[in-house]
């Protein structure tokens, strides 16, 4: 055998590897005491179709309860951003709810969806220009917990964020701070307009996450099949079940993918053991009071100029004032 061949060979592991950083998140993840994915990596194609699809479920009330605070803030909410502005959006998806904001708001110049599914993104971008030909549409494909690069032809702009749908309730409070005190930082920002899920009746909370047609257990296996395709790692998806539960100490919902049984899981240049009843736990869905909302906001460098809920207060639009 030459030394060509052979050194085939020992690379022939990572010839699936399409995606090197979602491996070294997952081996760096499962490797600890406790096992954890990062929720980014739950998007991908088939993630952002289930999640709209989730978003639809007679148990998922937050995107319905937050589309109808919009659409009836709809005014105010326009009014209260700044002519020629524009309109920053993280985490924007199929940017459905921010239409509400669009349509109410006709002086804007510029919208900013950003979003980390840059195939997504870029679908949705074209499909936002042809709907509003006389906005500037400039998408940002990154990850919004880390610095959010705005063109420099934005700059003088005066810009307000949008974070709907709870997305900040993903993060560790700590990191949700980050996020604010970054958007507090942006050149000539003027207000940020945030999207809460708040604290209510368990049962409620927990029937959200653990739907009965099972689609967020899709979205949630999902990860698997991803890590699979794109790491070349061997899960057997029916090793694992789908597990939701409200952790009241941190008032979250976890949500966990549970070993069905001892196993050892594969990756390129990594094998972890699971024991019978071993969770990795992938997302996290904070949930706040408006007491602790504002007590966030205020230590991020933001005070809480109005926050807007539904009749049965389920959900929260907040607007953020520098
Ligand atoms: C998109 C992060 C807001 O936590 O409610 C829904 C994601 N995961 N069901 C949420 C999700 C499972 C969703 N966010």
């Amino acid at each position: 055998m030459t030394k060509d061949s052979l050194a085939r060979i020992d690379e022939s592991p990572n010839d699936a590897v399409t995606n090197p950083e979602l491996l070294r998140d997952a081996i760096e993840g499962l490797s600890g005491a406790e096992k954890t994915l990062p929720p980014k990596w739950l998007y991908d194609r088939q993630g952002c179709d289930l999640f709209e699809r989730i978003t639809t479920l007679p148990e998922y009330y937050p995107t319905r309860t937050e589309a109808a605070i919009l659409e009836t803030h709809a005014a105010a909410l326009g009014a209260s951003i700044p002519p020629g502005g524009a309109l920053v959006e993280l985490g924007s998806g199929a940017s459905v709810k921010t239409r509400t904001l669009l349509d109410a708001a006709p002086h804007l110049s510029a919208y900013v969806p950003v979003d980390i599914a840059a195939g997504f993104l870029e679908e949705t971008a074209a499909d936002l220009r042809r709907r509003y030909p006389r906005l500037d549409v400039v998408p940002v494909a990154a990850d919004f917990t880390g610095p959010v690069p705005l063109s420099p032809r934005l700059r003088d702009v005066p810009k307000v964020g949008f974070f709907p749908g709870s997305t900040i309730g993903n993060l560790e409070p700590e990191i949700a701070r980050d996020l604010l005190a970054g958007a507090r930082a942006w050149p000539n920002v003027e207000g940020f307009i945030l999207g809460v899920d708040l604290v209510k009746d368990t049962d409620e909370l927990v029937a959200a996450y653990d739907d009965a047609q099972g689609v967020t257990a899709a979205f949630i296996g999902n990860l698997l099949t991803r890590l699979n395709r794109e790491t070349g790692a061997d899960f057997a998806h029916d090793a694992f079940a789908y597990e939701a539960s409200w952790n009241a100490v941190a008032t979250r919902i976890d949500m966990r993918l549970v070993s069905r049984r001892d196993q050892v899981v594969t990756l390129p240049g990594a094998r972890i053991g699971f024991a019978a009843g071993e969770a990795i736990h992938v997302s996290a869905a904070r949930k706040y009071t408006v007491e602790n909302l504002g007590a966030l906001a205020r230590s991020a460098g933001w005070k809480l100029d109005r926050v807007l809920t539904d009749r049965e207060d389920r959900f929260a639009v907040a607007r953020l004032a520098p």
